[in-house]
C-alpha cells in the first residue's frame, strides 16, 4: 500500500529539535508530571498508587474510569461510546481503517491534519477535496459540499476547531453539515482534538456525536489538556460502531498504557484546573498574535476564533518552503511553510506556547521579514 509522505511531521522532524524559538507547535504549552500532580494534589497517593500498580495489559478498551470522563464531554455518550487510543492520530486511523473501502467517495476538507485525506486514499478511496478558502473564513461552503457528495458518499471528514486555520463551525453550522451526510446516507467524522479552545468565552464547539446518530468524533489529551507525552486519544460514536473498531484495534494496539491512563484519570479529575491554566493562556497569546499582525504590513490572516494555530498570509515572493527555511537559517525561528498544507504563500504559526516564547518567536520573524 503506498501512501504519501505527511508534509507537517516530516517538517517537525527535520528541525523541531533545534528550533531556538518554536511557533511551530500545537499543543498547549506542554505540561510536567511534576505539575499536573500539583494541580490535582495528592502527589503521595499517586505515587503509592503509581508503584502498587502490577503492569498487566489493563482493561483493554481503555479503563471504565477514563471512558466515563471521556464520554461526559459529550451530552448523549457513554462508556460504551467511547475507545481508547494511542493519541488522535491513532483515533483518525482507527475510524478511517473502520469506515473507508476501496472506491468509496471520502470528502474531506483542506487545509486540515494530512492524515484525514492521505490515509483514505492509501485505502483506495475516492478523495474529493472541499478546499476552505480565506474569503469564507476558512469554513466550508454548503453547496460545494452538497455537490462534492453526490448521491453515493461514504463519509465527510471535517476537523473542527481547524488547524492550521483556526476556523469554528459553530453548532447551527454543523447542524447544516451533518443534513447533508444525512441525506445522502454518508457518515461524518470530525476531528475535533481542539474542541475546547474557544477564544470567545460565550463560544462552545458542538461535536458531531451529539448531532447525528451516524458521526464519529475523535479528541485527545495533547492539545487541550497539554499532556502530548500520554499518548492517549479517544473515538467516540454509535456503539455498533465502536464494537467494529475495538475488532480492528484488536490487531494493531491490544490495550493502551496503565500509567498513561492513571495520569490521563488526574487530568480529567482535574480538568477545572487544566482550563483555568491553559483558557487564559491560548486568549492572551492570540492577542499578542493578533496585534502582531495587524503590525505587520506584509502579514493578514482570518483571525482564529479556536485551537492552537493560525494560518498566516505574506506578501513576499517567496515559495513558503524557503521563506521558513530561511528563517529557521536566520534566527532559529520555527514555523510551518503553507507548502505542508499544499498553500503557497501562507505559514502556521503556533501561539499557544510560553507567552515568552511566542514574543520572541515573533520579533524573530519580523526582523527575518526585514531584511526580505
Ligand atoms: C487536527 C489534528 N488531529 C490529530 C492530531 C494528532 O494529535 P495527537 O496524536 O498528539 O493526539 C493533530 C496533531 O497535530 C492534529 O492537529
Amino acid at each position: 500500500m503506498k501512501i504519501e509522505p505527511f508534509g507537517v511531521e516530516e517538517w517537525m522532524n527535520a528541525y523541531e529539535e533545534q528550533a531556538r524559538f518554536n511557533v511551530a507547535e500545537t499543543c498547549v504549552e506542554s505540561l510536567t508530571v511534576e505539575e499536573l500532580l500539583d494541580l490535582s494534589g495528592g502527589r503521595e497517593s499517586f505515587l503509592e498508587e503509581f508503584l502498587s500498580r502490577k503492569l498487566t495489559y489493563g482493561e483493554i478498551p481503555g479503563s471504565f474510569d477514563l471512558r466515563g470522563h471521556i464520554s461526559r464531554l459529550y451530552d448523549t455518550q457513554d462508556e460504551g461510546n467511547v475507545l481508547l487510543a494511542h493519541g488522535g492520530i491513532g483515533a483518525n486511523f482507527l475510524a478511517l481503517f473502520t469506515l473507508v473501502e476501496p472506491r468509496d467517495r471520502v470528502v474531506v476538507v483542506k487545509p486540515t491534519y494530512q492524515q484525514l485525506y492521505s490515509v483514505p486514499k492509501s485505502f483506495g478511496a475516492e478523495v474529493r477535496m472541499l478546499g476552505l478558502r480565506p474569503e469564507n473564513d476558512f469554513l466550508p461552503d454548503l453547496d460545494e459540499l452538497q455537490k462534492l457528495v453526490g448521491d453515493r458518499c461514504k463519509l465527510i471528514v471535517l476537523n473542527n476547531p481547524n488547524n492550521p486555520t483556526g476556523a469554528l463551525m459553530d453548532s447551527a453550522f454543523l447542524r447544516e453539515a451533518v443534513r447533508i451526510a444525512e441525506r445522502a446516507g454518508a457518515w461524518i467524522l470530525c476531528d475535533e482534538v481542539y474542541r475546547g479552545l474557544e477564544h470567545d468565552p460565550g463560544e462552545k464547539t458542538p461535536s458531531v456525536v451529539d448531532l447525528s446518530e451516524r458521526a464519529v468524533a475523535t479528541g485527545s489529551l495533547s492539545k487541550v489538556f497539554s499532556l502530548a507525552g500520554l499518548r492517549l486519544g479517544w473515538v467516540a460514536g454509535p456503539k455498533d460502531f465502536i464494537r467494529e473498531c475495538f475488532s480492528r484495534r484488536d490487531y494493531t494496539t491490544i490495550s493502551c498504557g496503565m500509567i498513561d491512563e492513571m495520569l490521563a484519570i488526574r487530568a480529567f479529575s482535574h480538568r477545572d484546573r487544566i482550563r483555568e491554566r491553559n483558557l487564559p493562556l491560548v486568549r492572551k497569546n492570540a492577542s499578542i498574535l493578533d496585534r502582531w499582525v495587524a503590525a505587520e504590513k506584509r502579514l493578514s490572516y482570518v483571525r482564529p476564533r479556536a485551537g492552537t494555530t493560525a494560518f498566516i498570509h505574506y506578501d513576499l515572493p517567496v515559495p513558503s518552503e524557503e521563506f521558513c527555511k530561511g528563517l529557521f537559517d536566520f534566527n532559529g525561528a520555527f514555523i510551518v511553510p503553507g507548502k505542508a498544507f499544499d498553500f503557497e504563500g501562507w505559514f502556521r504559526v503556533g501561539y499557544s506556547c510560553a507567552t515568552e516564547t511566542l514574543e520572541q518567536g515573533l520579533a524573530a520573524i519580523s526582523s527575518y521579514i526585514g531584511t526580505l
